[in-house]
């Protein structure tokens, strides 16, 4: 066994009540951590840290959990910057644009796809994220949205079918949902661990995403659901209904939603970057809290409504713009994208946790919130 331990911390975040100050944040101050190869074995006073093969100083930084990014379409060719300025004057987003990815997506080589998955793998990952989810939908046709598949596979084991984004101008609806449930999903099963569908304005109905998600209930996926982003749509009511571990975007609720979402298993997955980045009104996430919704935090990297590879930025937005405390927004972006993807075993550093610790420039995690776009993480240990 090959033990590590990280002295010195000035502010340690395990997120573990059990740990440190008894709060929600488990938090202690001069503190030091153990890691064997791959998990926490110890917590405690830095002074009585154990020895271990490896000791790390890190002189007084905050330690915090990796981020849990429970949401992106990291999968994609091209760009559409072109659309995002055209909102900032003032157009409306409708989803028009995922077949301009879709088209640059299915021209792109292996090769390609790769390399800029990979790039926009280490942002995030030098932004501090652990562990990310990746979604296909860039594609659209079963062998495309099996290759996307497989690409997001080498960096990810959180991954998602989404071949129910949108239904191509032309090609019909049935024929688009039939291939979805009886070509690409039977060819996923071992390959993705979720399947997700866009149940808005303009993509699918929430009759045709409960159709498609019995069936993939059926063949053993997880559920997910993109839902509430454009309209009150009906779509976080399907979670809800469905046992969906997470709806994500939420940005438009009605009284119901939440009072639903409170008293169920599913997560409401916030995503400030496609409300910064369509200029849509921010969901309050303090009511949510308020009533007992569990909330994640994520990038939704993606070309067309939040092209971000930040999760600082985002908790910096969520507190800004949501009413979130920075410790609510740190425990969404951990623990809540955890429970997003259904996993105890990463989001915190109580013993027995994945070792994924993140050290921050600074000797506070309140810089997360307060120092906007700066590098605020360190390192990745
Ligand atoms: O999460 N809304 C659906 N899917 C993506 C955006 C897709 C796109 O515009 O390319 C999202 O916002
Ligand atoms: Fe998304």
């Amino acid at each position: 066994m090959s033990a590590r331990v990280i002295i010195n911390i000035g502010e340690l975040t395990t997120n573990d009540p059990s740990l440190g100050d008894g709060s929600v944040m488990g938090r202690l101050t001069n503190a030091a951590i153990v890691t064997d190869n791959d998990h926490v074995v110890w917590v405690g006073p830095s002074n009585d840290a154990p020895a271990a093969d490896e000791v790390v100083d890190v002189e007084g930084a905050a330690v915090i959990p990796g981020f849990v990014d429970s949401h992106t379409h990291l999968v994609f060719a091209g760009s559409r910057s072109d659309e995002f300025a055209a909102r900032m004057a003032g157009e409306r987003y409708d989803g028009g644009g995922i077949m301009r990815t879709v088209r640059a997506t299915r021209e792109a080589s292996d090769e390609e796809l790769v390399r800029a998955t990979r790039e926009r793998f280490n942002e995030l990952r030098l932004s501090g994220v652990t562990t990310v989810e990746i979604k296909s939908g860039y594609d659209l046709t079963a062998p495309g949205e099996l290759r996307l598949l497989k690409i997001a596979r080498a960096f990810s084991e959180e991954i998602t079918l989404l071949g129910a984004h949108v239904v191509p101008a032309g090609v019909d609806r049935d024929a688009c949902i039939e291939s979805v449930c009886n070509e690409m999903m039977p060819a996923a099963v071992g390959l993705a661990k979720w399947v997700d569908v866009f149940c808005d304005q303009g993509a699918y109905s929430v009759d045709e995403a409960r159709a498609i998600l019995t069936k993939a209930q059926e063949l053993g996926f997880g559920l997910r659901l993109h839902g509430n982003q454009l309209g009150h749509t009906g779509g976080v009511a399907l979670a809800v209904e469905m046992n969906c571990a997470s709806v994500d975007h939420c940005t438009y609720l009605t009284a119901e939603d939440v009072a639903l979402l409170a008293a169920s298993n599913t997560v409401a997955t916030l995503l400030p970057g496609a409300e910064f980045s369509t200029r849509s009104p921010y969901p309050d996430a303090k009511s949510l809290l308020q009533a007992g919704v569990v909330l994640a935090l994520a990038t939704d990297c993606n070309p067309g409504t939040s092209y971000v590879t930040n999760m600082p930025l985002m908790i910096a937005l969520a507190v800004r713009e949501m009413g979130m405390t920075p410790d609510e927004a740190l425990f969404a972006a951990t623990v809540g994208g955890a429970k997003a993807l259904r996993r105890s075993d990463v989001g915190h550093l109580g013993i027995g946790a994945k070792a994924d610790v993140v050290v921050l420039n600074g000797a506070t995690s309140l810089d997360l919130a307060y120092r906007l776009g700066s590098n605020v993480v360190a390192h990745v240990l």
